[in-house]
């Protein structure tokens, strides 16, 4: 019951490993701290009572990823959230996002296919449907022409375990498509810690709400959505990380209809940037400074997912809604500025 957790000291790994440790496996993360701290730890003890075993470790350095599975042969699935994921630094530096991104999952991929079964469970995202013709988003919807090289390497990576799977019939895998994470662990231990300027909306609300940022800059307010601000899906990272132990359970149990699945992970119900902040002065009980700026360019005006499928056949559902994850959000913003 060996499961390597990629990126596991991250904010949606960290959450992933606290629920595998709860659910009885035996979790080994790999992270090289270029964007986490090895803190997360100790987070992730005091909600478990076990210090997950770790190696900080670069996946682009090939010999090590070989050296790895060679002294771990026990791994018998693999989370892989490793990855680089700054929408803007991706257009700035592409190779770095192709080296680390496609490279990693290469490497990963080439070991797993040396034994003769093995579970891999891939952190997609719904940037790969872009602006979607059709709301809610279903599954078969079409991928549409990546609009940075982070979205790129989403759908690239996707081919490339698609293509793998197709050839090797003990290689299962399942490509979760995440929708909008936010949140954090209910316990205040763990949470999300973005390095610099937040590049999600969640993160910035809280960091201006606490007075880290002077104010939040809505990005147009004149979108075809009832209240003109853009619409996205925002989903609990707990639910999210929950998402991902029934998957990988799925294909332990070998469930999976298909040795390579792919399902949206997000609530169904799309929220406005007015109400997510609205939502955020509700449980802090503080007015947020923010200013209604121009669109900027390449923001999509809504996104939110059908989750038929996730429900259905992979048997989860979101729980918690918006409120209580930006409630724990705010929860731990106050605890990290503290
Ligand atoms: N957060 C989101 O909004 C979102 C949405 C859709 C998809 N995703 C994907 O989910 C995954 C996890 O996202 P997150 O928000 O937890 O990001 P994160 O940056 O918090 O976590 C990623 C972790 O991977 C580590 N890492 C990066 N490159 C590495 C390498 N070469 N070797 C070892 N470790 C490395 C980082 O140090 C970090 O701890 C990523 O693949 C991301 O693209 C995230």
């Amino acid at each position: 019951m060996k499961v390597l957790v990629t990126g596991g000291l991250g904010f949606i790994g960290s959450h992933t490993v606290v629920e595998l440790q709860q659910k009885g496996f035996e979790v080994i993360i790999i992270d090289d701290c270029s964007n986490s701290d090895e803190e997360v730890l100790n987070g992730i003890e005091a909600i478990t009572g076990k210090k997950p075993l770790f190696e900080k470790l670069d996946l682009r350095e090939k010999d090590k990823v070989v050296d790895f599975f060679k002294r771990h042969q026990d791994v018998i699935g693999v989370i892989h959230f490793a990855a680089s994921k700054a929408v803007g630094e991706s257009v700035e530096k592409p190779l770095l996002y192709y080296e680390n991104n496609i490279g990693t999952l290469v490497y990963i991929l080439k070991e797993l296919c040396k034994k003769n079964k093995a579970s891999f469970i891939f952190s997609s995202s719904c940037t790969v449907y872009g602006q979607a013709d059709k709301m809610p988003i279903t599954e078969d919807a079409p991928v549409k022409v990546a609009e940075s090289p982070y979205g790129n390497t989403k759908q690239m990576g996707e081919e490339i375990i698609a293509d793998t799977c197709k050839v090797t019939p003990g290689l299962n895998a399942i490509a979760l498509r995440y929708f909008n994470p936010m949140g954090a662990h209910p316990s205040g231990e763990i949470g999300e810690l973005p390095k610099g300027v937040p590049q999600n909306l969640v993160p910035f609300i809280t960091q201006t709400g606490i007075g880290l940022r002077n104010e939040l800059s809505v990005f147009g307010d004149d979108y075809p959505t009832p209240d003109g601000t853009c619409i996205r899906d925002y989903i609990y990272v707990v639910d999210l990380a929950k998402a991902h132990v029934v998957a990988l359970e799925r294909l332990l149990e070998g469930k999976n209809e298909k040795n390579y699945e792919v399902f949206n992970v997000g609530t169904g119900k799309g929220s406005s940037v007015l109400e997510a902040i609205q939502s955020f002065e509700k449980v802090s009980g503080r007015k947020l400074n923010y200013k209604i700026v121009d669109r900027r360019p390449g923001d999509i005006t809504e996104a939110y997912a059908d989750t038929t499928k996730a429900n259905e056949v992979l048997g989860w559902k979101a729980e918690y809604s918006l409120e209580d994850a930006m409630k724990y959000a705010w929860i731990w913003e106050q605890k990290i500025r503290d």
